[in-house]
């Protein structure tokens, strides 16, 4: 059995807290990676969990080349516009070759009735073609079917697989709840 020690392309210090010591999936298993944004941090504190939980060989947390507003309101206006207009806000996280990788999990919040910006413009530039897609989403207290509803519009040739969704103040602590998800998904 080769092992091979698990990659990690984000710049996380903030990672840190999750289970990096465990290596990576044996040669043959199909090979996962986790891939997110988030803003204040919930969907990141998601992304640990699902990467603790299934050993996932490589997470990736999308950053912006500009950054938005710290304020709040400003930035939600023009996260508003950004979704009406359909514009991008280009990522500078260097995106590796998808092409090993079976399984993506994507995490998201939920913005204006669907995914982030940062993450529907990932969405555009890589439409996960013959992927197994597996989407996790925090909202403020929205139902998160516009979510599944970008996914599947921008990851048409995917197969997306049943989301998670918790809003923010159920999101700390819904491991046995993520557990559970994954397990009757059978991705663990
Ligand atoms: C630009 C913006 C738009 C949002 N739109 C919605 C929305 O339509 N419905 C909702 O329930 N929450 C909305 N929220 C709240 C976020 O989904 C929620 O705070 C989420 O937990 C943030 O995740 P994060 O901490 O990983 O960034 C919005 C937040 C932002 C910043």
């Amino acid at each position: 059995m080769t092992m091979t020690r698990r990659t990690v392309l984000t710049t996380a210090a903030a990672l840190a807290a999750a289970s990096w010591s465990g290596l990576a999936a044996s040669a043959g298993k199909s090979k996962s990676i986790v891939i997110f944004f988030s803003r204040t941090g919930t969907i990141k504190g998601l992304a640990q969990t699902v990467v603790k939980l299934t050993g996932a060989d490589v997470v990736l947390e999308l950053r912006l080349v500009k950054p938005y507003a710290a304020n709040y309101s400003d930035m939600t206006y023009i996260a508003r516009e950004e979704r009406r207009e359909g514009t991008r806000r280009e990522i500078s996280t260097k995106i590796p070759d998808l092409t090993p990788y079976d399984t993506i999990f994507l995490g998201t919040p939920y913005w204006w009735g669907g995914v982030s910006i940062p993450m529907r413009t990932f969405l555009m530039d890589h439409p996960l073609e013959g992927k197994t897609v597996v989407p996790f989403v925090v909202s403020g207290s929205s139902s998160p079917e516009g979510a599944w509803e970008d996914i599947r519009k921008y990851c048409p040739k995917a197969k997306v697989l049943e989301g998670f969704h918790r809003t923010q103040s159920e999101a700390s602590g819904c491991e046995a709840d993520l557990k559970a998800w994954l397990q009757s998904l059978k991705l663990i």
